[in-house]
This record gives structure tokens, sequence and C-alpha cells, in this order.
């Protein structure tokens, strides 16, 4: 595919073993020209997560500026998830170190830049909290039009994860998701009720461990670190929530996909952070997201299999 062809798109996000896998498959996307990674403290503390980044980006051969975003969300107090990701954020096989510095403006001002300098509309796939998109769309309203789509990983409209109603992305800054749910840019949301369906099981990822490139073999022992804490609490296999909100954009044809109106509850005393679906349109209002509700698992794990191989090996 020709540079003039491709889609132009910023990955951010808190890797995170999820996030990971899904920038492995962002950058085989031939379909994507990657400008920008920007970072947010979630899964773990920024300056961890900012040094998984740019690990992950020497480890797949993405070559594009990488900034720092929000170390805290908009409101609440920094919740990390260290049972699921480890003390790295990233814990399991040993990574590359950097190629790329950190650029010396913070992640909005980066984000700001590329949809400036774009004669295309930018892509944002937005997997960790979204503070960065919030605080983008804050500072610069201007830019709005420039954005094509945010496709996000966060929420859930049956059930949460982190407390019952809420999922861990949104629960972390549910100002954010407010701000961004409100402002009028198409979202895609990968929440839960997909995610949760995306799993690759034990046996599936012993392929990748074969495959015959370093990648792939870091994929399947991301997967044992990953799944080790989710077998603990009764999975039967790795849930891979973040690589929905990538192959979404590029595969939509495995996904159903549904216009609806959610809200985002940011004050309950037991739901803050739960995204609130109007299923039956009792409220009257437009549709705001284009949500996940399900996925062809078989072709997901088929799909995650082709783009890894595109690293090399069999
Ligand atoms: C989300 O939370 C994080 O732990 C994962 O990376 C994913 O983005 C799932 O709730
Ligand atoms: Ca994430």
């Amino acid at each position: 595919m020709s540079e003039i062809n491709k889609r132009p798109v910023i990955l951010d996000g808190d890797p995170g073993h999820d996030d990971a896998v899904a920038w492995v498959i962002a950058a085989k996307c031939e379909e994507f020209d990657i400008k920008a990674i920007t970072t947010v403290a979630g899964n773990q503390t920024l300056e961890k997560v900012t040094y998984n980044a740019q690990r992950i980006a020497a480890l797949c051969g993405i070559d594009c500026p990488i900034a720092k975003g929000a170390a805290v969300p908009l409101v609440g107090n920094l919740i990390i998830a260290p049972g699921y990701h480890g003390v790295s954020g990233l814990d399991g096989p040993k990574l590359p170190e950097p190629k790329r510095a950190i650029e010396n403006i913070p992640a909005v001002e980066l984000m700001a830049k590329v949809l400036k300098e774009s004669k295309d509309k930018v892509t944002i796939i937005a997997t960790g909290p979204q503070t960065n998109v919030a605080c983008l769309l804050l500072a610069h309203p201007e830019l709005k039009e420039k954005i094509e789509v945010i496709s996000l990983m966060g929420g859930g409209l049956r059930n949460g994860n982190w407390t019952a109603p809420a999922e861990f992305n949104i629960l972390e800054d549910p100002e954010a998701a407010y701000i961004e749910y409100h402002s009028g840019v198409p979202i895609i949301m990968a929440g839960l009720d997909v995610t949760e369906k995306a799993m690759i099981f034990p046996s599936e990822w012993e392929e990748f461990r074969n495959m015959g490139n370093d990648v792939a073999r870091t994929v399947a022992e991301w997967l044992d670190f990953f799944f080790k804490h989710l077998h603990e609490i009764g999975w039967e296999g790795a849930t891979l929530h973040d690589p929905c909100a990538v192959l979404a954009l590029v595969h939509p044809e495995i996904f159903t996909m549904k216009d609806m109106y959610i809200e985002i509850e940011t004050k309950g005393e037991y739901c803050r952070g739960e995204t609130v679906p109007d299923w039956d349109n009792r409220l009257g209002k437009d549709s705001n997201v284009k949500v996940i509700l399900d996925l062809d698992r078989v072709r997901f794990v088929e799909l995650l299999k082709e783009y890894t191989r595109k690293y090399g090996g069999k």
C-alpha cells in the first residue's frame, strides 16, 4: 500500500501486556502510518509504562516520536494494576532497550502537532485511561475536526472488571471519558462485552513460541505472564482487551457493532466509572458511540497469528 493511502494513527496507551500485543499488531497493519506513541499512567506509573512503550517500539521496529502524557487522572487518585501486569507493568520476557528518546514535549502537544501537520484526519487508538485524549480535546478543541475516530478499549455495558459496574480504564478517569463521550468525535468502544470474549487459550499461543521470530516468542512469553493471574481468578485463557481496538479498524467484519448513546457515571457511590448504555433510547439522544458487542473469536486468534507471522520465520 502506498504511503498516500495510509491512515495516520496515534497509539495512546499504558503498556501493559495487552497494550503491547495491540501495538505488535498495529505495527504490521499496512493500512496504518503510525505517527506517534503517547503514554498515560494506568497499568503502572507513567515512568514505567513509558519505558515499556519505548521498548515495545524497539521490539516492533516502530520508529516514531514517543511522548509522556498524564501521570495522574484528572480528578481521582491513580490506581495501578501490578497484579495483572507485574512490577514493571510488562513483566515476563527480556525486551530490547529503547531506540528512540522521549520527546521534550508532553503527549498532548505531540498529539496536537500530529493533528495539525496531517493533511488527512488522524485515528487515535486509546488503550489506557482516557486522560491524554480528554486533555487534547480540552486544550485544542479546534483540532477535533482532525480526528477521524477514537478507537478505544474501555467500559462494558453489562459488567465491570474492577468494580462490579466499572472497567479499569474508565474507572481510572471517568471525568476524562465523560469529556470524550460528550465531544462529538466519533468513538468505537471495545468494552468488556467483546474484550472478555477476545480470549486466546494456552494451547493456541504455543504456536507463537515456535514461529521463529523474536516478536512472536515475546508475545508467547507475555501471555505466559499475563495468564498467571487470570488463571488464578478463574479464566481459562488470556483476555486480549486492547487488540480489539486495533483490529476493529482493520477487520470490522469479525466484530458485531451497534450505534448507541452511552453516558459515563462520574458520581455514584457504587457506580463511578460505569458506562451506562441507553439500550432502548429512553433519553432520546443521538448515538455517541459505536459499541462492539461480539466477535468471531476463532478469526480473532487467526488474525493475531497472521500479524505476528509478518515479523518473519515460519
Ligand atoms: C484494560 O485495563 C488494562 O489492565 C488493560 O491493559 C486494558 O486496557 C482492561 O480492563
Ligand atoms: Ca491498556
